[in-house]
């Protein structure tokens, strides 16, 4: 049975008025990432950081899916249980838009985390209580549920799942300075990269000077405005008998 992966970035999210880290004027831009997402700024100033996510969570109570999160949503919904979409976002858009199933590999901004317990819980899009203490064990050890740099990433293990289970790969809205995406599509046959930049590669190593050269398809359009072509390539793809997997 023919599955998707589809691995999604901030540019998914960029036309809901969330920012990217890595564009001009992006997140990255406006703070210092090693101050509020790094595990050294985490230990050095435990406020800063809550203050950081606090202010995140906040926007995102009234931000909207786009035209690419329903879209999306609704593909899970057509071909259930064949889509396996991991989202480095840690936004909520996807599930405002219906999605049930989306991996989030770093984090959920509307939860948060015990670090005495483990449990994770829902608070929406309130601030982090100055005194907020776990629901489940009762102890103050309560950080937002983002995974920072320099700590471990529990769902990336969902990523090498992925690439085994799916032969077509989906690449939304990201840069690859994090996840890089050469060598996952390097494993797939068939595979489309939609992003209105061409970006370049990461690794001297690589020997073609972009991104998308390692793709079968590129989009170079904004995840809202790819819609219909990527689906058209979706649809043909799942109904042709072709032989598929990876190179
Ligand atoms: N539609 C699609 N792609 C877009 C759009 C858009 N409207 N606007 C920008 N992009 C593209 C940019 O060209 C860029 O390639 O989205 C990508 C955003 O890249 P980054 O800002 O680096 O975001 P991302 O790849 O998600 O970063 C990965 O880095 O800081 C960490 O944890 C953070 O999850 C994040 C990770």
């Amino acid at each position: 049975m023919k599955k998707i992966m589809i691995l999604s970035g901030a540019g998914l999210s960029a036309e809901s008025g969330i920012s990217t880290f890595r564009d001009s004027n992006g997140l990255w831009e406006n703070h210092d990432v090693m101050k509020v997402c790094s595990t050294k700024g985490w230990i050095e100033d435990h406020k800063a950081v809550t203050k950081f996510y606090n202010e995140r969570r906040h926007e995102l109570e009234f931000k909207k899916p786009n035209n690419a999160h329903k879209v999306l949503a609704q593909l899970e919904k057509d071909y259930r249980g064949r889509i396996i979409h991991l989202t480095q976002n840690i936004d909520d858009l996807m599930e405002k838009a219906g999605a049930k199933e989306v991996i989030h590999l770093h984090g959920t901004l509307t939860d948060l985390r015990c670090e005495a317990c483990t449990k994770i819980y829902s608070i929406g899009y309130r601030a982090q209580g100055e005194s907020e203490k776990c629901p489940n064990c009762g102890n103050n050890r309560v950080r937002h549920n983002v995974v920072m740099f320099g700590e471990h990433a529990p769902n990336y293990s969902y990523l090498s799942q992925a690439i085994k289970e799916c032969s077509l790969f989906i690449a939304i809205g990201t840069s690859g300075a994090v996840i890089d995406i050469v060598p996952i599509a390097k494993e797939f046959k068939n595979s489309i990269i939609i992003d209105p930049k061409r970006q370049s590669t990461r690794s001297m190593y690589d020997p073609k000077p972009h991104i998308d050269e390692y793709f079968e398809y590129f989009i170079q359009k904004k995840a809202g405005e790819s819609m219909d072509e990527m689906l058209s390539i979706v649809d043909e793809y799942m109904k042709s008998s072709s032989k598929y997997k990876h190179k």
